[in-house]
């Protein structure tokens, strides 16, 4: 089932998530209903608090990166396997010089900004059958689990831009939070004060 992502603005996103247990109720399906919301918003990565869980929970799918339109391995190749549950997961170390990136959050549509971030990490999570591992992940990969693993902070791309960049995208961020936005997926809005 196709859940509504939620917008920039709704306090869900702002939280910090939780962890959960083995035997966490519905998470099965909780899971395959991300993925497919996850592929009907053509987004790469889905945290649990933006479809309203404030749990420890993303998952991603890169792998559509690894070929080019003709089935042909791209210079992402090594992504081709890149599609991942994770629950309760840490960033344990980062490690590198920060490089800039231009990213999106299917929370904000329409809007694009290069954030820094340190290329290498190491990361401790659990896997669908809650088997612990420690993995360390690089360039993309790296950089699609700390947007995401950062939704679970309650920290959105966004708060990461510098104060000027953050005000001059103000009237836009507004009207997403007020539902004025053009996105090509189920949304949800938070309620008007
Ligand atoms: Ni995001």
């Amino acid at each position: 089932m196709i859940l509504p992502i939620r917008a920039y603005g709704d306090p869900v996103l702002k939280k910090m998530a939780q962890d959960i247990e083995p035997g966490h109720p519905g998470l099965k399906q909780l899971i395959a209903d991300m993925f497919e919301t996850m592929y009907a918003a053509s987004g790469v990565g889905l945290a649990a608090p933006q479809i309203g869980q404030s749990i420890r929970l993303f998952i991603v799918d890169a792998s559509p990166f690894a070929e080019d339109e003709d089935g042909e391995p791209t210079e992402d190749a090594h992504l081709k396997d890149f599609k991942k549950v994770f629950i309760n997961p840490y960033i344990v170390e980062e490690d590198g010089e920060e490089w800039s990136f231009e990213e999106g959050c299917l929370s904000i549509p329409n809007i694009r900004e290069a954030v820094m971030r340190q290329p290498k990490i190491v990361l401790q999570y659990q896997d669908e059958k809650f088997k612990e591992h420690e993995e360390t992940f690089e360039g993309f990969a790296a950089r699609v689990i700390q947007h995401e693993h950062d939704h679970l902070d309650g920290i959105l791309f966004t708060d990461h831009l510098t104060p000027l960049r953050r005000r001059l995208l103000q009237g836009k961020l507004r009207d997403i939070t007020a539902g004025r936005t053009e996105a090509k997926y189920k949304m949800r809005f938070p309620p008007a004060k």
